[in-house]
């Protein structure tokens, strides 16, 4: 089984290392124009697979060859956001980079799923749908599954035991929401404040250490194995909606079912009123933002 990543920085680098510390990876290739970082973290992180016994072969560069046979290609090339920035604010600079990147993959992996990660990610996981033409099962991206783990730190912090199920879901972004229709744990939580705390922490994080890694990094790593060993598990997750909750021709944050086809199924749960509002207002922040791109 072989792993590429798009973006050899601290996020893309990190979810290699997860991946190569919990998965049975045979082969990964990083890409960056910063050829000697992906070069680096290749040498890097050869090291730290022979600190477990495991021998991958491991290699980076800035040639897109590299990618050449990978099962999952994970994309997380692109300027990163800023303290004050929204991840709205990169989407102009960051829409160039994803269409380079799709024309690349489609010239040298073209059988790849893909994981876009670049932000603003639902925008990102359109524009590369659109700019590689593939199946939207085979081109999807990771957000909501993030956010979905800083509402469990958070309901945990709050008193909830045993969280089977709780997912943040819609717009990666400020207009994410808490699916708590289809929310399950134990114990009672004061609901008030739960969201404002997710959908801002994340901000505070960049603003301590610069920028988000571990959480990105172990939600890519689940995405990544949910298609590599077709775990077929439910999972929040940026799908181009084709009439799902009424909604089409955009990527928005939704329960799908991942497996080694990608995305398996979209699961369309019967929303509250107020949920089916929030995501079809997550959808429309989506769409104006990719129409000022020319989407
Ligand atoms: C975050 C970035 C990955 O939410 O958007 O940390």
């Amino acid at each position: 089984m072989k792993l590429g990543f798009v973006g050899a920085g601290r996020v893309g680098a990190t979810s290699a290392f997860t991946c190569l510390l919990n998965l049975d990876v045979d082969e990964i290739a990083l890409v960056d124009i910063a050829e000697d970082l992906a070069v680096g973290e290749a040498m890097d992180l050869t090291h730290a697979a022979a600190g477990v016994d495991k021998y991958p072969k491991i290699v980076g560069g800035s040639d897109y060859s590299l990618l050449e046979g990978s099962d999952v290609i994970v994309v997380t090339a692109g300027l990163a956001r800023k303290p004050g920035m929204t991840r709205l604010d990169l989407a102009t600079k960051n829409a160039g980079i994803i269409k380079d990147v799709a024309k690349n993959i489609m010239e040298n992996s073209p059988e790849s799923k893909i994981i876009v990660v670049t932000n603003p990610m639902d925008v990102m996981t359109y524009i590369m749908w659109k700019e590689t033409g593939k199946p939207r099962n085979e081109v999807f991206g990771m957000g909501n599954m993030l956010d979905s783990s800083r509402l469990k730190a958070t309901l945990f912090s709050q008193g909830a035991r045993n969280i089977r199920k709780a997912w943040i879901v819609g717009e990666h972004g400020d207009s994410m929401f808490i699916l708590w229709s289809q929310a399950d744990f134990d114990g009672d939580v004061d609901r008030s404040k739960t969201l404002e705390e997710v959908r801002f922490v994340a901000a505070e994080v960049i603003k301590r250490k610069g920028a988000t890694i571990y959480g990105p990094a172990v939600a890519i790593y689940r995405m990544v194995n949910a298609v590599v060993s077709d775990t077929k598990e439910e999972i929040p997750t940026s799908v181009i909606l084709q009439g799902e909750y009424g909604i089409e021709d955009v990527a928005v944050g939704v329960p799908a079912i991942i497996g080694s086809n990608g995305v398996e199924k979209v699961i369309e749960y019967e929303l509250t009123g107020k949920e089916l509002n929030a995501l079809k207002n997550s959808a429309s922040i989506l769409k104006e933002r990719l129409k000022e791109l020319g989407y």
